[in-house]
């Protein structure tokens, strides 16, 4: 039995079973029957994406939606209470033949009441032949990833030189835009962080620090300082009923990238 297959090998494997047999014959146990493998070296090979690989998969993307080559209706939602959101987002990518739909709730008032994260959702993926679904998956962990990248490709197309990046909120996804950024924004020299809780900033820092390549990360005093010395910013704090305003007018001037994923 052989155990060095390779993720191509396994991909390749797979491809083939599918055009020749379709979805019903695809199975760990054939793939390893055909690799003349244990089935379980697969795993070895399919933890999820790095960076780099998400960045690839997101431009791809978004060069697909460049194109018009997508069908996305606009996102419908539900509010059972006036500060939470819960929202169903279809989505068909036929360059990637992915078809499938995220259902994203968030909660703002989690953390504090519950333990628990704001964000939940599920992921589903169906086999577009046939409808069926092939994945249910945990969709916060997919945002975490997306999201992050998004902001990370829109700030090197809008602003390649920027040498000052901001990020207001250093939760889930403040620490993720941090670890993106770098890899797309080459020029960086500062990353200025701001949240309302210290240990947020400090623990950000300290899960990004060997991600950053010698670029200084500055634990931020008030919004102001960061509207104030950043070329780009982002946000992503909690939705509350009223706009938060954090950032005011009289603090950014022109030439400054602003892109919120919510509230600034
Ligand atoms: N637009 C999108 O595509 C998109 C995608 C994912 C998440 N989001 C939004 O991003 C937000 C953050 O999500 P998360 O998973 O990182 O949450 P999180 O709870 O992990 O982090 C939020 C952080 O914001 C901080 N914060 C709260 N109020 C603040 C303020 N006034 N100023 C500075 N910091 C403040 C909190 O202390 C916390 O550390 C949510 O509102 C979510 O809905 C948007």
């Amino acid at each position: 039995m052989k155990d060095n297959i390779s993720r191509e090998q396994f991909i390749k494997a797979t491809y083939e079973i599918l055009s020749k047999e379709g979805i019903q014959a695809l199975s760990i146990r054939r793939l390893g029957k055909m690799m003349d493998c244990n089935p379980a070296n697969i795993y070895r090979y399919f933890t999820g994406p790095d960076v780099e690989q998400t960045l690839e998969i997101i431009g791809r993307t978004l060069d697909a939606h460049g194109r018009k080559e997508y069908e996305m209706p606009a996102k419908i939602g539900i509010h059972p209470y006036d500060d939470v959101f819960y929202h169903a987002m279809p989505a068909y990518v036929p360059g990637q033949m992915a078809c499938g739909e995220k259902w994203i709730e968030c909660y703002p008032r989690n953390p504090k009441e519950f333990g628990l994260p704001q964000t939940s959702g599920l992921m589903i993926l169906n086999e577009i032949l046939t409808g069926f679904p092939m994945v249910i998956m945990d969709g916060a962990w997919l945002t975490a990833m997306r999201t992050p990248a998004v902001t990370s490709i829109a700030a090197a197309a809008i602003h390649p030189d920027a040498e000052t990046f901001g990020m207001f909120g250093c939760g889930v996804q403040g620490i993720g835009h941090v670890r993106y950024i770098v890899h797309k924004v080459k020029n960086l020299k500062k990353i200025y962080v701001y949240d309302v809780r210290r240990e947020s900033m400090e623990r950000l820092i300290e899960q990004v620090k060997d991600e950053v390549d010698g670029i200084e990360l500055i634990m931020a005093v008030s919004p102001q300082e960061v509207a104030e010395s950043c070329d780009v910013m982002s946000s992503a704090t909690i939705i509350t009923r009223e706009n938060m305003a954090v950032v005011k007018k009289e603090w950014v001037h022109a030439g400054q990238t602003i892109l919120p994923r919510f509230h600034l």
